[in-house]
């Protein structure tokens, strides 16, 4: 770990026992509240893409649209939301996916993307990965490309991102937590 991604984990809080005794939940609160790890947390989020055409950037609610949202504007692309369901007034593609304990379902607008625009998925962080893989089938299945997906956080024991990747995703992440 390098000084600056020191100071980016530096600025994430870190509360045991939350929401359940033995999980150690990881609150980007702090680091949103933090001028300058904000500032840094997007300024490396974008750096990979820098140069790249990206159509749209897609933030799963409700973390991801906060980061989502200044991503997009750093590259100039638009933002989609993909939110849970029962949120979205116009037609929408639905898509179930699993949480660490039970599923859930996510949606976003039919005509959000275009098939064959260039999206990247942004949330705050890569757990078992069941969120962002639900993102990227839904995106999938509307015909878009996922260029790549970026979170702020890593949780490599639960094996997301791994999952990621085996779908053929280009993951990036700014900071790993080991023994969750
Ligand atoms: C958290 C986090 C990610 C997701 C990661 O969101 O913000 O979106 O879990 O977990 P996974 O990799 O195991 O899917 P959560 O569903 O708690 O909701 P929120 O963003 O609305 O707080
Ligand atoms: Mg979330």
């Amino acid at each position: 770990m390098n000084d600056k991604t020191s100071e980016l984990a530096a600025s994430i809080r870190s509360i045991p026992d939350y929401p359940k005794p033995g999980i150690i939940f990881r609150d980007i609160t702090t680091l949103l509240g933090n001028a300058r790890a904000f500032r840094r947390a997007i300024d490396e989020l974008v750096q990979p893409y820098a140069g790249m055409k990206i159509d749209k950037i897609a933030g799963m609610e409700a973390r991801g649209f906060i980061l989502g949202g200044a991503v997009a504007h750093q590259l100039s692309a638009g933002f989609v939301p993909i939110r849970k369901k029962g949120k979205l007034p116009h037609d929408t593609v639905r898509i179930a996916y699993s949480l660490e304990y039970g599923v859930d379902e996510m949606e976003m607008h039919r005509d959000a993307v275009q098939p064959g625009e260039k999206v990247i998925l942004v949330d705050d962080l890569i757990a078992t990965g069941g969120t962002a893989v639900g993102a990227t089938q839904l995106l999938r299945q509307i015909g878009a490309e996922v260029v790549s997906a970026c979170f702020v956080i890593d949780l490599p024991d639960l094996g997301g991102r791994k999952k990621l990747e085996e779908l053929g995703v280009d993951v990036r992440t700014l900071v790993e937590f080991s023994g969750h």
